[in-house]
């Protein structure tokens, strides 16, 4: 009996340190998501004129925004961390998992669009828009396929 209950403990201990390992892996990448719409909205201020265009500010936040995306997301999309797996935790689809080729090129191509965007957000406020832009539908490309909830 002892040695059974003492075997019940011990199995259960990989499986907590994958319940940690899985919500440290889901919060890692919602906080990333949420430092890259933290410098997508100061750019989407601007281009609204509820703050004034700068462009060093504008400037800093196109670079702080590679910056986030430049951060290795690859294990934090652990199997087992959908929304379907951890509901009213984890917000990514399944369809991240079934999709994960195209989800990839969608990231990268947002990833290139936030490198467009660091050339153009100083130059004035026109080409910021143009480039916040295109950023903002590679977000919306991702999300649609891959978020369970509307950002
Ligand atoms: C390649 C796919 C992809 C791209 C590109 C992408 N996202 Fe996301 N985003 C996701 C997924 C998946 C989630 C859900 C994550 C979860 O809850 O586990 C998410 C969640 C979010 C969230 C909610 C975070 C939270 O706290 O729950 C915000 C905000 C967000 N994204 C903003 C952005 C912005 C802004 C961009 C573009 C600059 C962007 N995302 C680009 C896939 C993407």
């Amino acid at each position: 009996m002892r040695k059974m209950i003492l075997a019940a403990i011990a199995l259960s201990f990989p499986a907590l340190a994958f319940a940690d390992a899985a919500t440290d892996a889901v919060k890692a990448r919602q906080d990333n998501m949420d430092a890259r719409a933290a410098q997508v909205e100061i750019l989407a201020k601007m281009a609204k004129g509820e703050i004034e265009y700068e462009s060093a500010a504008a400037q800093e936040a196109a670079e702080k925004l590679v910056e986030v995306f430049s951060v290795d997301m690859s294990g934090f999309w652990l199997p087992g961390t959908s929304s379907e797996d951890m509901p009213g935790v984890s917000y990514a689809k399944p369809a991240l998992w079934e999709n994960g080729e195209k989800v990839g090129e969608i990231g990268k191509q947002a990833y290139m669009a936030a490198q467009d965007l660091v050339q153009l957000a100083g130059s004035s406020k026109e080409e910021m828009m143009a480039g916040l832009g295109a950023v903002g539908n590679a977000c919306q490309d991702c999300h649609k396929i891959a978020q369970a909830r509307k950002n």
